[in-house]
């Protein structure tokens, strides 16, 4: 476990596996420390978290759970939409007081400011995060502004080929997205960043070590004063 200059704490594992338990005893930390609202990511990332929560006995009947960003134009019952991957990993094995997840089906106008309502209702405590392999979080492709709240979203063409491998091919990803903006998940009291694998290895050294710039959405972090990374040997090898 170190601290860099920037204040980040990371704490390097061997495997996802191993992050996993490392992610999943955060949260219950949280939750002992009265964690209310939780921020969630979807992605590959969070899996083996998700899994460790499956398996134990954490209680997140008392939690609001906040996902980050959906896909526009999927329904919540599509099988790639984040709605139905949270459902599959989490919320249909463990209740929750509220679970909220943009709703890819709605008007933008009105979806964005219904999130950002729910979002000004219910301050995250913890927020997790992933992060694409061109420093994006949730949906907050390079060039988003740090003090955005949710909107609708272009995804870059890396991003739609880093995600393509859960479609049957490149063209069926969708082309935009509602996301939290990085306003709101600045706001959160705590963040949690998890990444694995040397494809993330650039995108975390940016991150930790870099200018802080908008071409690079995840350095915003360096200015959060509550925040932790859980990645492993390889996410690390650049740092
Ligand atoms: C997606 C999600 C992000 C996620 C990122 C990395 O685009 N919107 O929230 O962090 O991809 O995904 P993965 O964990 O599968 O590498």
């Amino acid at each position: 476990m170190t601290l860099n200059e920037n204040k980040i704490e990371i704490i390097v594992v061997k495997d996802a596996k191993e992050g996993g338990k490392k992610a999943a005893k955060i949260v219950q930390q949280e939750l002992e420390n009265g964690l209310k609202v939780i921020g969630l990511p979807t992605g590959g990332t969070p899996e083996t978290m998700y899994e460790e929560i499956r398996k134990s006995d954490l209680d997140f009947s008392d939690v609001v759970a906040i996902n980050l960003d959906e896909y526009v134009g999927l329904a919540a019952d599509h099988p790639q939409s984040y709605a139905y991957f949270m459902k599959e990993h989490l919320f249909d094995h463990k209740p929750f007081k509220e679970t909220h997840v943009p709703d890819g089906l709605a008007p933008e106008a009105e979806e964005t400011a219904r999130y950002d309502q729910i979002l000004a209702d219910n301050p995250i405590d913890l927020q997790i995060l992933g992060i694409g392999t061109n420093a994006h979080i949730g949906f907050n492709e390079p060039g988003s502004g740090f003090d955005d709240t949710t909107r609708k979203v272009d995804l870059t063409e890396s991003t739609i080929e880093s995600n393509q491998r859960y479609f049957d091919s490149a063209d069926e990803v969708p082309r935009t997205a509602y996301s939290m903006g990085m306003g709101s998940i600045m706001e959160a009291k705590k963040i949690l960043l998890i990444a694995y694998g040397e494809n993330k290895a650039e995108a975390i050294a940016k991150t930790v070590n870099g200018e802080i710039t908008k071409e690079v959405p995840a350095s915003i972090l360096q200015k959060h004063d509550n925040i932790v990374f859980v990645i492993d040997e390889a996410a690390a090898s650049k740092l």
